[in-house]
């Protein structure tokens, strides 16, 4: 019996990179996975059926359960027919891994509302897009699940050149909170991950040509993180989001300090400026 025998899983965007990596080791511990992939190259144009369909064969080759879905996470109707690719060959779903992504990096200055639309189409409007409909379901089966969504350093620490993806990964972190707290009386779980990993998104990175970094940063490392939170193991665990990567598994917390209080409220500018290291805790 592996840890999620029975139940069944959609992975967006595992047709390559660290998704692929997460839709193996669901299908490993006994989940039917839906592989999601549009197909396309790391900017986000083009699409086809072949990343999706490797992954499916590569599962099934090794015992596993997989089904293919080429549908774009960044329309509702892409999230709806991911779902039905689920219900019509499973039946249920249990786990949902929104991990599909792009990149359009550029600075804000430079950047054009084309790459700031998209990036934010597919990553924050995505996660929405197949989010919603799989929730829906959740609830009503009545049977609980577990939705992770995938964050990044970039918006909870930031990144130069990436306001786009910062603020989209940002607003997934949000998402991830406020559903936390809608999904808790359904049993429905959800949290969030910040990987770290060499892919092809990451693979120009200086220092990533390193053979021994290669094999340290690699996309297999955030898969047991996911199957944690997939599994019973971490029924308890919602509303949290975790650095993962490199070999190290953290919390990444929303920090309110101590501050400062003034009882009347009307603080003046040089109060505060006064008060400054007080407030930043
Ligand atoms: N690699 C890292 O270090 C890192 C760091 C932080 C966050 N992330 C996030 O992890 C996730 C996976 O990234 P990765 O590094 O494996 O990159 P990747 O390019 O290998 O994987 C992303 C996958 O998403 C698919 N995809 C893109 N747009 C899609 C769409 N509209 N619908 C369905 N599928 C789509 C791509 O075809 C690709 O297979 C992304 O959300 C990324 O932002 C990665």
């Amino acid at each position: 019996m592996g840890l999620l025998s029975g139940k069944v899983a959609i992975v967006t965007g595992s047709g390559g990179g660290i998704g692929r990596e997460e839709a193996i080791a669901l299908a490993k511990e006994g989940a039917a996975v839906v592989v999601n992939d549009l197909g396309g190259t790391r900017d986000g144009s083009g699409a086809s059926h072949n990343m999706a369909d490797a992954v499916v064969e590569e599962i099934q080759k090794a015992g596993g359960t997989a089904v293919a879905n080429y549908d774009s996470v960044a329309t509702t109707a892409g999230g709806q027919g991911i779902l039905k690719t689920a219900l019509d060959a499973f039946g249920q779903v249990d786990v949902l891994v929104n991990n599909a992504g792009i990149l359009r990096d550029k600075t804000l200055a430079k950047m054009t509302e084309a790459e700031w639309d998209i990036v934010v189409q597919v990553h924050l409007k995505g996660t929405f897009c197949v989010t919603q409909p799989v929730f829906n379901h959740m609830r009503e089966r009545n049977q609980g699940g577990s939705i992770i969504n995938t964050s990044s350093t970039s918006g909870l620490e930031g990144n130069f050149g990436q306001t786009n993806y910062g603020a989209a990964k940002a607003g997934i972190a949000g998402f991830t909170r406020c559903l936390a707290l809608e999904g808790k009386k359904y049993n429905i779980r959800v949290n969030a991950i910040a990987p770290v990993a060499l892919t092809r998104l990451t693979e120009d990175l200086g220092g990533f040509q390193d053979e021994s970094l290669k094999t340290k940063m690699s996309p297999a490392h955030i898969a047991p993180l996911i199957v944690y939170l997939a599994s019973d193991l971490s029924k308890d665990v919602t509303k949290k989001a975790f650095f993962v990567g490199g070999g190290k598994i953290s919390e990444m917390r929303m920090v309110r300090t101590e501050g400062a209080t003034k009882a009347d409220g009307l603080w003046t500018p040089n109060e505060i400026a006064n008060q400054i290291g007080t407030i930043l805790g």
